[in-house]
């Protein structure tokens, strides 16, 4: 990574997530000039996410899904693990970061299959063992459907992982983190101007929908802000038996 490839990206969050089109055409927009350079990136930006594959230890045979997979980086953090897995689906609406995803799946051709669809949407052809979001949800408009769609594809007892920034509600339920005034009041200005909505009922609505098994609210660094710690949080649950 040099300085001058990451200053492109830096100017592409500038920029932000604007024009016309539907969502899909603003994902290619913001994504395609930065694809070939999007992992090595996000390596210091979207903390946990290897983290959140331990923590769901997908078992041998299982079938796995990443709603929201991009480049399908996620795949590495499984490592040899991958090749004892049913399959595993990566399921993005951006082109130019399934590009990336299908190159990356040639190492596990038998396993990893990249899907371009909605993650509102899309249905895998059977019910799986794990479904998760890593830093995708808040890039969902329709976050809800995407959640309720999650849930929908498990089998009873299957996992629902998310790992992604986000803000407290002011006066937060017992248990979860208070963020300040001033976090609460900037960062979903600054983020939602490259597309990414930090809304506290993201978690919220995760865990009513599922049993919690693991919650771990944290703060991770940005690129190029010394200092500057935005939160996060790791989610598990367990889909409830019918
Ligand atoms: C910040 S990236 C995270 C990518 C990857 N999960 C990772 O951890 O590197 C968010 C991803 O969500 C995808 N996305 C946004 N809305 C989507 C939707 N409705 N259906 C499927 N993917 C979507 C974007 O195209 C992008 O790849």
């Amino acid at each position: 990574m040099t300085p001058l490839s990451d200053a492109r990206i830096l100017l592409q969050f500038v920029r932000g997530q604007r024009g016309n089109g539907d969502h899909a055409d603003r994902l290619q927009r913001f994504y395609q000039p930065q694809a070939s350079r999007y992992d090595a990136f996000r390596e210091g930006m979207l903390h946990g996410r290897r983290d959140l594959i331990d923590a769901l230890a997908p078992h041998p045979g299982a079938r796995v899904v990443e709603l929201g997979g991009g480049t399908g980086r996620n795949l590495d953090f499984l490592g040899p693990r991958m090749l004892s897995l049913e399959y595993m689906e990566i399921v993005d609406l951006c082109p130019a970061l399934l590009e990336v995803a299908r190159a990356r799946a040639r190492r596990w051709p038998d396993v990893a299959r990249v899907v371009h669809a909605d993650a509102c949407r899309y249905r895998p052809p059977h019910p799986v063992d794990c479904v998760y979001f890593s830093y995708s949800l808040t890039m969902i408009p329709d976050w809800q459907a995407a959640l309720e769609n999650a849930v929908a594809m498990l089998r009873p007892g299957g996992l629902l992982g998310i790992v992604d920034f986000y803000v407290s509600q002011p006066h937060p339920p017992a248990g979860f983190a208070r963020h300040g005034a001033l976090t609460r009041a900037l960062l979903p200005r600054w983020f939602g101007h490259d597309g990414v909505r930090l809304n506290p009922e993201h978690l919220h609505t995760a865990a009513r929908l599922t049993e919690t098994v693991l919650l771990s609210e944290r703060r991770g660094a940005l690129p190029y802000l010394p200092g500057f710690r935005v939160p996060h949080y790791l989610f598990v649950g367990r889909k409830r038996d019918a």
